[in-house]
């Protein structure tokens, strides 16, 4: 089929690669000139596993790169906007990127096509892109707007496209929903997971996939509902964590026992400094604003935000009651991502507690695997970027980790303690053991967990050993 995707940014180059690699005809269309002339020389805007091949696999051949929209909706069977939906000063969605798209394409609507919104907007948008498109000449009878919302996660997103728990497709005829199924079938039939070249599957994958189809509104409802639903598991358990702390009660262990019931499931328990991202925090926002638009007062919603910036908030005291004063401390930083695999730092807690460290006088040395170039445009001065873990810890009066990346999981422990000018480690991601962490010499405060004294830790190795 022929695919429009308009807005290529981190869904839709992910969507657009993915509907390529399934065998579909694509034209990436996006408004950022200088973004459309890199992705055209070859680049690859955003760091996400497996986009560079499959970029590489289609450039020129099932993608193709263009600002023209109007020609692109012309020459497609679907049109997906996957523009930005960023939260406006009150909270609740700005649609304003959405309705202009819907504004350009109603001129090149002459035969049907399904107009597709990928990007995570409230419920009702779906009413809203017709009427816009109908109010621009459009006929109503050349198309169908669908809802189809995206559940890939930065980092993961190629696999999570292509290998996913669910397509979610909202649809008000069956006309839109034939579409929908033909565009999906290489995936549903699990024609795609047979091929030699398919990207290959994630641990555990179920394949091949399960369309569901909805209400348009049931959709946009999915969508919103689920992260919510997401970031309120990582609320409840940052709660958890704080109640570990004040008890002495291990939070790794508590998240052991309450993710092994299968009702609950082990996925986003991980205590930390919060979540952040593009998603989360603007999507509950929305969520909450067209909850009360109408008459639902989601109250659950605002505690899930508050405890979320409490996490931060606590990590701070917690360094202070370390540190004692942060003036002229010079403080390691390993993660500026919001999360581990991306370069995405847009909410990011980590870059949030590096901008609260500044202001406190601290002197940063930061290193991140993918997100520094990112980063070096919005902190600017009073700090330095490091090219690695270690040299972020040389003459450090302390090491914060911010990022759960992979690689911080496994740094060599000697050589780090050997930089340092003390060795006091605040682990925002409980990526260590906080005992491996005592006989190592460190001391080391995380979250939801007690921190060991050196000397119990030593007793405890001697211990092992005899
Ligand atoms: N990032 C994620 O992990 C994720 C996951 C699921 C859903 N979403 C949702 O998908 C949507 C897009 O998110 P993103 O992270 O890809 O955003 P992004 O900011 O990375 O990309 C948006 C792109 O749209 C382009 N654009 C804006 N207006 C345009 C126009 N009129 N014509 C052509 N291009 C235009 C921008 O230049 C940009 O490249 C949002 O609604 C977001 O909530 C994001």
């Amino acid at each position: 089929m022929r695919v429009a995707v308009v807005g290529s940014g981190y869904v839709g180059l992910v969507t657009g690669a993915c509907f390529a690699d399934v065998g579909h005809e694509v034209i990436l269309v996006d408004n950022d000139a200088n973004k459309l002339a890199s992705l055209q020389n070859g680049d690859v805007p955003i760091h996400e596993k497996f986009l560079p091949e499959l970029l590489e696999r289609h450039r020129g051949g099932r993608i193709k790169f263009s600002g023209d929209l109007l020609s692109a909706t012309q020459q497609s069977d679907a049109v997906f906007i996957a523009v930005g939906t960023p939260p406006t000063e009150h909270g609740d969605a700005d649609l304003s990127y959405v309705e202009s798209v819907a504004h350009e394409i109603s001129a090149g609507i002459k035969r049907y096509k399904v107009i597709v919104e990928k990007s995570t907007v409230p419920v009702y948008t779906s009413q809203w892109i017709r009427t816009i498109l109908t109010r621009n000449g459009a006929d109503p009878a050349q198309f169908d707007v669908v809802s189809n919302p995206e559940f890939l996660r930065e980092g993961t997103a190629v696999t999570d496209f292509l290998y996913p728990d669910r397509i979610v497709v909202g649809v008000e005829s069956e006309k839109a929903a034939e579409v929908m199924r033909e565009l999906y079938a290489p995936l549903t039939s699990g024609w795609y997971y047979g091929r030699a070249d398919s990207i290959p599957a994630p641990e555990p994958a179920k394949v091949p996939p399960r369309l569901i189809i909805t209400s348009t509104k049931s959709a946009e409802l999915i969508k919103h509902a689920s992260n919510a639903f997401l970031a309120m598991k990582i609320s409840f358990m940052n709660a958890v964590a704080s109640i570990c702390e004040s008890v002495g009660a291990n939070v790794e262990q508590v998240k052991d026992g309450i993710g092994s019931d299968s009702r609950i499931g082990p996925k986003f328990l991980n205590p930390g400094i919060g979540y952040g991202g593009s998603c989360f925090p603007k999507d509950l926002m929305a969520f909450r604003a067209v909850a009360k638009e109408n008459g639902y007062d989601f109250r659950l919603l605002e505690e899930v935000i508050r405890i979320n910036e409490e996490q931060r908030h606590r990590f701070m005291r917690k360094a202070r009651s370390v540190l004692w004063t942060f003036r002229g401390k010079r403080i390691g930083v390993l993660g500026l991502a919001f999360k581990g695999g991306t370069d995405d730092i847009r909410e990011s807690p980590a870059m949030l507690l590096v901008q609260d460290l500044l202001r406190e006088g601290c002197h940063i040395c930061a290193y991140d695997p993918a997100a520094i170039e990112r980063s070096k445009e919005v902190l600017k001065t009073g700090v330095e970027f490091a090219k690695d873990a270690y040299q972020t810890a040389k003459g450090a009066d302390a090491l914060m980790i911010l990022t759960e990346w992979e690689e911080f999981a496994s740094l060599d422990l000697e050589r780090l303690r050997s930089l340092m000018k003390f060795p006091i480690i605040l682990d925002g991601r409980n990526l260590y053991d906080p005992t491996v962490m005592a006989q190592h010499g460190f001391t080391y405060h995380s979250i939801g967990r007690a921190s060991v004294p050196a000397e119990v830790a030593r007793l405890e190795k001697k211990l092992e050993r005899a």
